[in-house]
This record gives structure tokens, C-alpha cells and sequence, in this order.
């Protein structure tokens, strides 16, 4: 195959949304569907478990809770689809918001009782600042669903994107019948089976305007659709496919994962609609085509010990251009030395494989001697940096110390590496008044997760004492000396790791009141770039 056909067939998405949407359930179907497994075991089997295919580390096994993002790939239709598993529950963290980085696009999983939830908006923030296509997929329609036009006006006034129904719901009260589909005029009949979609079922279509249709929908039901159809067409966005690929607008779908209905349409229709891997640009303004023959990629997200036995760390690297092969050099953009990358791995669905070549949109594991840092560029031919991942504000503060004063040394040494992985951010005080290490987390569980590796690889014991703050904001400008500002007496002064001055709040009121009252302060809620 062809270098720029290797690309074209290339998909790599996530799946955004809030715990319990369905993603797991969801994914698990998209995976049957690639025959990447078997029979998706219902996800009460998973929960019996445990942990789903996309676990790894010890931590989550025993937790049953997956910690860490995770990716999978599969074949479908002549596509390779890499899928970016976004860590949902209570282990959201920055790595969740990272990996969003090297996607593509993203599906928008919403549960139709539910509508737009917290975690959804935050994602969805991250995928916007990239304007990447973001596919809405409203889940869990055997049940007793909001009104769809309503779903609509909430992704559209929440989240201040568009929707334009690709298909519509028949039936919204618990006794959903199936989904038309307003390209082809067909519906796509719903039978919800006692097996809970753990088989693959071939999808029954019936076109709207036949006489088949009066046998599979009442009158009522095809009165509604009518009423609904036209209210579509005359209120609703013009499908644009322009749009849909620039981020502008959404295109929604409605279906159950559980009873695997509309997943398979749906999983059409996206790999229809969204965009191989593109060109990007790096930091010097260099346009590179994913078709070029020099290798390119960048290292998203660092994860430790996955595999307790051996102590590595990984490193994943997004491929942006050329062809990778196994045991190839490569440049590392920030230090300029060569690499040989020889033991790089892929990802399946339920474990590591060696990998002898990768293309633009793959994700490959790189065994980490600790050599690399996130956003590092690795490339061959004429030099390539990527802009750097940005840091994204924690929202979860603790001041951090050890419980014996002698292991203080080997304390900060943990806490620093924590911190060079992306897995915490550190911040000292900055206001004269003390030393303290006060950590910063998306998640809380990454408190936990800080915890358990100090004491596992460090041999350190520490003690987390929650602090009240709720934000961070990096200082882009201040008209003066930041001890000199009038801030709200919670307010805390102090610098992150790279040294850059921050300010620590309890509320957003308190920040809106430290604008209000230094003018001219200038305050950001990601790092400054290049760090
Ligand atoms: P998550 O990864 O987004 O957190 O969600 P997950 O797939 O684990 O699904 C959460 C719950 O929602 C599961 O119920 C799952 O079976 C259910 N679910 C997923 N898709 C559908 C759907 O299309 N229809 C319905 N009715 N349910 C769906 P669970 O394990 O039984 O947990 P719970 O319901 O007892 O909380």
C-alpha cells in the first residue's frame, strides 16, 4: 500500500463524555465491530471483573477502575481506527485532557436522560481549542429520553456548537421504536434483544415512504416523525460537511450501546465524515504533510510502570508524518541527540504488541529510560518541534509532605518526577511566608495515585492535606509586584514548576474580584506554552 493510502484509511478519535454515558459500553461495540473481540462481554461482566480490557496497571486492577488513558486499535471496512481512551470516573485527569491532544476528532457520547453534563463540557473545551470534528452520539434511548429537540438546544446553547441530526429518535418515552435517517428516508428499526447487544445483528431498514412502514410503526408514531421531520427541516442547521470538519458543527445520532443499536450506522457515518490524519504545523510555522517521507511524532503522555515487573515507563508517541519502522533512529527536537527506538509496541484491545511498522494517526509505546519529556518531537530529516502539550489548570489542591522528616531529599526527588511525567503539578509558595510543596490535580484520585507510587517507588510515606483552593491562574501580566496586588485574603502567591508566577483561588468569584480590582491584570488558565 501506498504511503498516502496508509494515511487515508487512518482514523484517531476519543470518546468524550461524562462517567456512566456508556463509553465503555460504547466502545466495547465499536471493538466487536472491528472483530478486535469476540463477544463484548456485558459490561456486568466487566464490573465482575473488575476492570475492562483497557486496564493495565496493578493500581486499577485492584481499584477496578481504569487510572490511566488507554488506546486500542482495530480494522474495520478497510479502515485502521485507533481509539483514545479518555479515563472517565473519578480517575479524570490531565492525562484525560492530553490525550485529547492527539486525536483527530472526538465522539461526544451524551446519555439521553441526562443531556450535557460537567465532564462532557470540559472536554469538549479541549477538543474545541483544537477545533477537531466532534460527532454526537445520544446514548441509552430504550429509555425514557429528553425531548430531542431540547438535547439539541442544550449541546447548542452549553456547549455554543450547532447539532444538526444526522438521525432522529421514534419514540422518546421508553418505548423508542428505531431512528430514521434523514439522508436516505429509511428507519432503522429498533429490537431491543435480551442479550444485551453482545452479538453482532444486522440492522433492519425500512424505507419511510412504503408500505412495509405501516407494519413497523403505529400511526401515532409516523405522525410524529412527520410533525418532527418538517419542524427539522425548517428550524433546523443545513447539514455542511465543511462545517462538520472544521469543528463548526456537530452531527448527531441517537441510539442504545447496550442493545448495540445505531452503533454500526453511526460508525459509518463517521468514518464517512471525519478526516484522516491532517497536516500540522509546528512551531516554526513548518506545514507537515502527513504524506511526508521524513517520520515525525510527538510524545503525549508518559505512563509508569505499566508493567510492575520490569519498572519501565512508557511513552506514547502520536506519529504525525512518514513511516515508522521498528528499530529506526530518530531525532529527539529538544536535545538534538539520535534515538533508536527498538522496542516500540503497539496497543490492541487487550494487550502490548510489538510493532514492526506505524503510520500518520497511529499511536506507538516507546520504552522510556526516562529520556523523554511530554510534547518531546521526534523526527528524521530537516528538524520538527510541535508546539508543546499545554498545561491544563488542576482543580484540586493539597499541601504535600513527608512523614519522616530524613526522607525529604528522596521526597521532592518522587514528587519532581511525578510532576516531569505530567502526573501532578507542583507549586511552591511564593509569598515569603514558609516552604511547602503544594500539589496540584485535575482528578482526585490522583492524590491517591501520588500516594501509592511515592511510597511504591520512592520508599517514601507521605501525608495529603486538602487545601481549599479550586483554581489556578497562570499571571500573563500584572501591573505590579504580585505581593503588592489587592487580592481576596484566601488568595495564595506562589510559582509553578517552571517558575512562573501563579496565583491560587478559592472560587471563581475570588478570581473575577482580583480582576476587578488590579486593573490590568492579565491571569490565563493553561501554562504559558513552551515548557
Ligand atoms: P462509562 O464507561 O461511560 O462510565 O459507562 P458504562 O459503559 O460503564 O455504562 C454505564 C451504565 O450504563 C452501565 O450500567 C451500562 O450497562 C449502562 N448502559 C450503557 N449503554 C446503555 C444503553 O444504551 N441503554 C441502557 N439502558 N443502559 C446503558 P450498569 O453496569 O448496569 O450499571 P448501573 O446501571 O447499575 O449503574
Amino acid at each position: 500500500m501506498q504511503p498516502s493510502e496508509e494515511v487515508q484509511r487512518r482514523r484517531t478519535f476519543a470518546i468524550i463524555s461524562h462517567p456512566d454515558a456508556g463509553k465503555t459500553t460504547l466502545t466495547e461495540k465499536l471493538l466487536l465491530y472491528g472483530g478486535a473481540i469476540h463477544q463484548a462481554g456485558s459490561v456486568k461482566a466487566r464490573k465482575a471483573e473488575r476492570h475492562a480490557t483497557s486496564d493495565w496497571m496493578e493500581i486499577e486492577k485492584q481499584r477496578g477502575i481504569s487510572v490511566t488513558s488507554s488506546v486500542m486499535q482495530f480494522e474495520y471496512e478497510g479502515f485502521h481506527i485507533n481509539i483514545l481512551d479518555t479515563p472517565g470516573h473519578q480517575d479524570f485527569s490531565e492525562d484525560t485532557y492530553r490525550t485529547l491532544v492527539a486525536a483527530d476528532c472526538a465522539v461526544m457520547l451524551i446519555d439521553a436522560a441526562k443531556g450535557v453534563e460537567a465532564q462532557t463540557i470540559k472536554l469538549f473545551h479541549v477538543c474545541r481549542m483544537r477545533s477537531i470534528p466532534i460527532f454526537t452520539f445520544v446514548n441509552k434511548m430504550d429509555r425514557a429520553a429528553r425531548d430531542p429537540f431540547e438535547l439539541m438546544e442544550e449541546i447548542e446553547k452549553v456547549l455554543g456548537i450547532h447539532a444538526v441530526p444526522v438521525t432522529w429518535p421514534i419514540g422518546t418515552m421508553g418505548d423508542f421504536q428505531g431512528v430514521y435517517h434523514r439522508e436516505t428516508g429509511e428507519v432503522e428499526v429498533f429490537s431491543g434483544d435480551s442479550r444485551h447487544g453482545a452479538d453482532q445483528v444486522k440492522a433492519r431498514f425500512v424505507p419511510f415512504e412504503s408500505e412495509e412502514i405501516e407494519s413497523v410503526l403505529a400511526e401515532s408514531y409516523r405522525e410524529k416523525l412527520l410533525e418532527d421531520r418538517e419542524l427539522l427541516d425548517v428550524a433546523g442547521d443545513e447539514f455542511d460537511l465543511s462545517k462538520v470538519r472544521a469543528g463548526l458543527l456537530t452531527p448527531m445520532f441517537f441510539g442504545s450501546a447496550m442493545n448495540n443499536f445505531g452503533v454500526e450506522s453511526f460508525l459509518a457515518k463517521f468514518l464517512e465524515y471525519s478526516l484522516p490524519p491532517q497536516a500540522r504545523q509546528d512551531e516554526a510555522g513548518q506545514v507537515v504533510e502527513p504524506t511526508d517521507p521524513n517520520f515525525s511524532g510527538f510524545i503525549f503522555k508518559i505512563q509508569a510502570n505499566m508493567n510492575p515487573a520490569h519498572r519501565d515507563r512508557i511513552a506514547f508517541l502520536r506519529i504525525c508524518s512518514g513511516k515508522f519502522q521498528k528499530g529506526m533512529s530518530v531525532r529527539q527536537a529538544a536535545t538534538g541527540k539520535e534515538i533508536k527506538l527498538a522496542q516500540p509496541q503497539a496497543f490492541m484491545a487487550d494487550a502490548r504488541e510489538g510493532v514492526e511498522e506505524a503510520w500518520p494517526g497511529d499511536i506507538i509505546g516507546l520504552f522510556d529510560p526516562g529520556i523523554y519529556a511530554l510534547g518531546d518531537t521526534l523526527y528524521t530529516g530537516r528538524k520538527v518541534q510541535y508546539a508543546g502539550i499545554p498545561v491544563f489548570a488542576p482543580e484540586h489542591f493539597a499541601r504535600v509532605s513527608t512523614l519522616d522528616s530524613l526522607k525529604r531529599k528522596q521526597f521532592l526527588k518522587g514528587v519532581t518526577q511525578l510532576a516531569t511525567e505530567g502526573a501532578v503539578q507542583t507549586f511552591r509558595r511564593a509569598d515569603g511566608i514558609g516552604e511547602e510543596v503544594i500539589v496540584g490535580v485535575v482528578g482526585v484520585l490522583q492524590f491517591e495515585v501520588l500516594q501509592y507510587r511515592l511510597k511504591n517507588e520512592y520508599g517514601v510515606e507521605v501525608n495529603v492535606q486538602p487545601l481549599n483552593f479550586t483554581a489556578v491562574r497562570w499571571v500573563v501580566q500584572t501591573p505590579q509586584e504580585l505581593t503588592r496586588l489587592r487580592l481576596p485574603s484566601t488568595a495564595r502567591i506562589a510559582k509553578d514548576r517552571q517558575e512562573k508566577d501563579v496565583l491560587l483561588f478559592e472560587s471563581e468569584w475570588s478570581i473575577r474580584w482580583a480582576l476587578e480590582n488590579n486593573e490590568g491584570l492579565e491571569l490565563s488558565d493553561t501554562a504559558p506554552r513552551g515548557e
